[in-house]
């Protein structure tokens, strides 16, 4: 198994051009299912979970064909071949939960092998589920499969609230409810730029979408949706975690292709913590016009001062950064509490850390961060997609060696992160096992 090898110390200086939104892609790719017209996507990410999204895909009967070079992906799905998600596939990515709402609304039966648990909490599923049952679908759950079946003349709008925000459960109801007849009103819906970027564009496929941005969204279904050419927002999560990279390391980094209001709350704790943000407006016309995509340049010159964040779903401190954002505490002045509020065992990361020689007490769900004067290099284990580079952050910031394992989860959501690093300075490299 490969492992990455960091040798810190160096600050982190240069520029980093952001990819495209990892959990923007996965729906997006999986509209496709909704049309038998081509869908194309542009600035798609280079990602393993984007390569198990199109396996599903290709598996469920789409033609794919994926330009690495121009980042653009074009998918047609004439007809659905297949009407099971199997579990080799689904074990792999949760994400794969999203062809549930695609195929029912479009073939009016589907199967999709239930996903397991995750490193970050149980994860259940029964949103998604109870949004489609609202819809009309008979589901049931048995054998490993959550089997679903839509009424004979398709599924039919309904008034759903969501017991807690969930973005792929928003995301998978609203995916089926652009089919169904008549009028879904999805309540307490996530309003995740993400979500936005789906709700985008389904609109531009022809589906009746109101209220995107906001936690209510009405949707008038439509006969079919029609093909469309989309691009991808960039990733704010990726852009952020860089962003702490050049905090952590005391460097300076611009990060190129940034939706800055994305990040609001993330870009005051770093203020919070020390840095100095500035926003670069960018000449070029943005992707869509309802955004501005800007650079952002981020500097740390002074102390990391200590910071308490509490994750909540947007615009709230974004759990995707929680570990990243520890890992920058651990060497602050004075103390840190972090506060989960989304996943209830999303500190996976917190024992790999104090094996760097962090100081961290896990109460429930807060951590308490107290900050050490350095953090030592040492072999750690990656758990999860941000756990992983919270460990390659603080692998920069040691003046020693750190080997990360099971590197497999920094692939699935951080494209060419070797390569971006190490333009910035970094001694970062690839190693087989
Ligand atoms: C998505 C993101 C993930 C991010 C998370 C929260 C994708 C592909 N992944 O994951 O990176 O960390 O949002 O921003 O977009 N829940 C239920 N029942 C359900 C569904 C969810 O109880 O049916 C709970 C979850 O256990 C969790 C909370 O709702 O406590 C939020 O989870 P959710 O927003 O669904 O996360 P994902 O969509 O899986």
């Amino acid at each position: 198994m490969e492992r990455i090898i960091v040798s810190g110390g160096v600050p982190i200086n240069g520029k980093i051009s952001i990819a495209g939104a990892k959990n923007a892609a996965l729906p997006l790719l999986a509209t496709s299912l909704l049309t038998d017209a081509p869908v194309i996507l542009r600035n798609v990410p280079d990602l393993n979970d984007i390569t198990q999204m199109l396996n599903l895909l290709d598996h469920h009967g789409a033609n794919v064909d994926f330009d690495k070079s121009q980042k653009t992906c074009t998918l047609q799905v004439s007809s659905i071949t297949d009407h099971v998600a199997p579990y080799d596939i689904v074990r792999k990515m949760r994400a794969s939960i999203l062809v549930l709402g695609p195929i029912l609304a479009r073939d009016g039966e589907v199967k999709v092998s239930f996903p397991g648990g995750c490193a970050i909490g149980t994860r259940p599923v029964n949103m998604h589920i109870d949004g489609l049952r609202a819809l009309g679908a008979e589901i049931s759950v048995a054998n490993g499969h959550i089997h679903a079946v839509a009424p004979k003349k398709g599924l039919i709008g309904a008034d759903f609230a969501m017991p807690m925000v969930s973005v792929t459960a928003t995301e998978n109801l609203l995916m089926a409810a652009t089919l169904a007849q008549g009028r879904t009103v999805i309540r307490n819906a996530a309003k995740e730029p993400e979500v936005c970027d789906l709700a985008r564009c389904l609109v531009k496929m022809g589906a009746k979408i109101y209220g995107i941005g906001s936690d209510t969204l009405v949707v008038h279904g439509v006969e079919r949706l029609h093909g469309v050419d989309h691009t991808i927002i960039p990733d704010r999560i990726e852009a952020a975690t860089y962003a702490v990279g050049a905090a952590i390391t005391h460097g300076k980094v611009l990060l190129e292709n940034v939706i800055f209001d994305d990040l609001s709350v993330f870009w005051e704790s770093l203020e919070k913590a020390g840095a100095r943000i500035v926003k670069i407006p960018r000449q070029t016309k943005s992707v869509d016009s309802e955004f501005e995509i800007a650079n952002v340049q981020v500097e740390m010159t002074q102390d990391i001062r200590g910071t308490d964040v509490i994750t909540g779903p947007f615009p709230g401190f974004p759990t995707d950064l929680q570990a990243q954002f520890m890992a920058l505490m651990t060497i602050c002045s004075g103390a840190a509490l972090i506060t989960e509020t989304i996943f209830e065992n999303r500190f996976m990361h917190v024992l790999e850390l104090c094996r760097m020689g962090a100081d961290i007490t896990v109460h429930g769900g807060s951590a308490l961060v107290r900050g050490v004067k350095w953090l030592t290099g040492t072999q750690v284990m990656a758990t999860d997609i941000r756990a992983s580079v919270s460990l390659v952050l603080a692998g920069a910031a040691t003046s020693g060696t750190t080997e990360i394992r099971r590197i497999y989860h920094i692939d699935r959501g951080y494209e060419h992160i070797e390569k971006k690093l190490q333009a910035c300075g970094v001694n970062i490299e690839r190693a087989a096992a």
